[in-house]
């Protein structure tokens, strides 16, 4: 197998909750220890933070609760490079460089784009758009989302399905640059995307939605740090239905049930339907017993690590400074060979 150089990124979005973990980070833990050869770099991505409006207090408290939540499930500083964005300029240097080969045509077709302008669309006038109330950094952040893959020539890049687009633009951006500023050997490698496998967890209050950290009821989400106790409660407490009395796998008429089975069956790794076929006498009471201690054994490791590591800041600033200097030794080699190509 030819050694990959594997690229993933995070917001510093605080403590993850268990949507965050099953659905990409377990996937990076996954990575790191399957192929001894590849290079892996997790990044916590400030800069990406501040294209909405961020409280400093909290966003600098949530910042050093995702390294802290990353190195509690097992990401490992000698085998990865595990750092903050913000702590190495030469993001933003190379994402100003690649804004200067990127048309703002292809910007503005970026779905993630489109949502905002449809957002800010005029309640009473659906052709006007206040473009007053983005930011320019809503428009132009999948440009610095190049940048920090293609700082380290990253290969291959795991990201969801809605990230598709994002990650084909930085191939767009890398084959660009590669054409319009030739060297003896092409700058940088075309990334791959690995599409994680789709395992996304509905709220535990609204069904008709992704868990998510935004959402205004905390009982709607469990946090990786959530105790025993509070995984019982919110498990309890979530919507199911009374269509019929056992517990059958049914997304469309069943999605509170069927989000628990499919909770249940990611949690153990496991097949849904056969999670499904093991649960299906079950009372409702006796399948959320069943998700509660599920959950409760996945998230108990990650839970005391956080903890733990969370109470020696002095650990976590060494692990976040060493972070740094290794991407930055990456980094500066690429950039010396960016600067030259373009005469800077
Ligand atoms: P949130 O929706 O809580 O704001 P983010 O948008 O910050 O979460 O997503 C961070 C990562 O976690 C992304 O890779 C995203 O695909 C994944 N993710 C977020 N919510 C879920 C979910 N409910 N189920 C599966 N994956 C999720
Ligand atoms: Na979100």
């Amino acid at each position: 197998v030819t050694p990959r150089t594997i690229f993933s990124g995070i917001q510093p979005t605080g403590i993850p909750h268990l949507g965050n973990y099953l659905g990409a980070l377990s996937n990076w833990v996954k990575l790191q220890n399957e192929n001894p050869q590849d290079k892996l770099i997790f990044s916590i991505v400030g800069w990406h933070a501040l294209t909405l409006p961020q409280n400093p207090k909290e966003l600098s408290a949530s910042r050093r609760d995702m390294l802290a939540a990353l190195l509690a499930i097992g990401i490992d500083p000698k085998r990865s490079i595990v750092f903050h964005q913000d702590s190495n300029a030469m993001h933003t240097e190379l994402a100003w460089i690649l804004s200067c080969i990127t048309p703002t045509g292809k910007l503005r077709r970026m779905t993630s784009w489109k949502t905002r302008l449809a957002e800010s669309r005029n309640a009473n006038d659906e052709s006007e758009v206040d473009e007053s109330l983005l930011n320019a950094g809503l428009l132009t952040y999948p440009v610095l989302q190049a940048a920090d893959i293609l700082l380290y020539q990253a290969t291959h890049v795991p990201v969801g399905e809605d990230q598709r687009q994002h990650l084909e633009l930085s191939r767009d951006i890398a084959d660009s640059f590669n054409r319009t500023f030739k060297g003896s050997s092409r700058m940088f490698p075309l990334p791959t995307a690995l599409i994680t496998p789709a395992k996304r967890i509905l709220s535990l209050k609204d069904p008709s939605s992704k868990m998510s950290k935004s959402a205004v009821d905390p009982a709607s989400r469990i946090l990786l740090t959530d105790s025993a106790a509070q995984i019982t409660a919110k498990v309890r407490a979530a919507v199911t239905d009374s269509i019929a009395s056992g517990v059958t796998y049914d997304p469309a008429a069943r999605p509170g049930t069927s989000n628990l089975l499919a909770i249940l069956a990611a949690c153990a790794d496991e097949d849904v339907e056969q999670v499904a076929e093991r649960c299906a006498g079950m009372s409702h009471g006796e399948l959320k017993a069943e998700v509660a201690s599920a959950i409760d054994i996945l998230v108990a490791r990650p839970r005391a690590e956080f903890h733990r590591i969370r109470a020696d800041p002095g650990f976590l600033d060494q692990v976040a400074r060493d972070g740094a200097t290794a991407a930055r030794e990456v980094s500066t080699r690429v950039m010396v060979q960016v600067r030259a190509r373009i005469g800077l």
